[in-house]
């Protein structure tokens, strides 16, 4: 019973639309400005950068915390996967947004900060490349999600391959705009073109 209601609890923490909110205090409303999405690249680009980075980490927490939680209280791995993968679908399918949200990114990484953290480091590392070489967050998101079971499995760590995988189907299909854009040379860059150009 624990267990189950760490997990309702993971969803309702992750459902917390922080991106929204802070927007919103900003005097933006993410879901009508940029890509639309309520995540810290989108507040970064609608927003400034240091508001995309408060975001950015109150996100990263909605994920850290709950696995944090359940390695705590020796949660068996199933249940420490679980409460992660809840979080992160809360964060997609808010039930405070009318379960609409973001794109599950920077709650990955609090998620695999908890939980994995030395293949976290290198996938974020190939995400900071990917974002360096080509100006767009959304491949670096892909390119951290795709690298994570590979990265799970060279350290060691398969007890959280399954949740990877998920995690990576999850996140892809919250970016296949991402993707159509990409495939068509349309990509919007995290800065607006205005601030590109200052
Ligand atoms: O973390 C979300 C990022 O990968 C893409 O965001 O706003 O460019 O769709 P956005």
């Amino acid at each position: 019973m624990t267990y189950v209601l760490l997990v309702l609890g993971a969803y309702l923490l992750g459902s917390v639309p922080f991106g929204y909110v802070v927007g919103r205090l900003c005097g933006v409303d993410p879901r009508k400005e940029g890509s639309g999405n309520t995540g810290a690249t989108n507040l970064a680009r609608t927003c400034g950068l240091w508001v995309g980075i408060v975001v950015l980490v109150l996100d990263f927490g909605k994920g850290f915390l709950p696995v944090f939680l359940a390695l705590e209280m020796n949660a068996p791995w199933p249940w420490v996967s679980l409460a992660g993968f809840a979080a992160l679908v809360g964060h997609c399918y808010s039930v405070f947004l009318c379960f609409r949200g973001g794109k599950a990114v920077a709650t990955t990484i609090g998620v695999f900060a908890a939980a994995a953290i030395l293949p976290l480091a290198v996938a974020t590392l190939l995400c900071v490349a990917a974002i360096a070489a080509s100006g767009f967050v959304s491949l670096g998101s892909l390119a951290l999600v795709t690298s994570m079971p590979l990265l799970l499995l060279a350290f060691d760590s398969p007890r959280y391959i399954a949740l990877s995988i998920a995690v990576l189907l999850l996140v892809y299909w919250r970016h296949r705009e991402n993707i159509g854009r990409l495939a068509r040379g349309e990509e919007k860059p995290w800065r607006r073109k205005k601030q590109a150009e200052e």
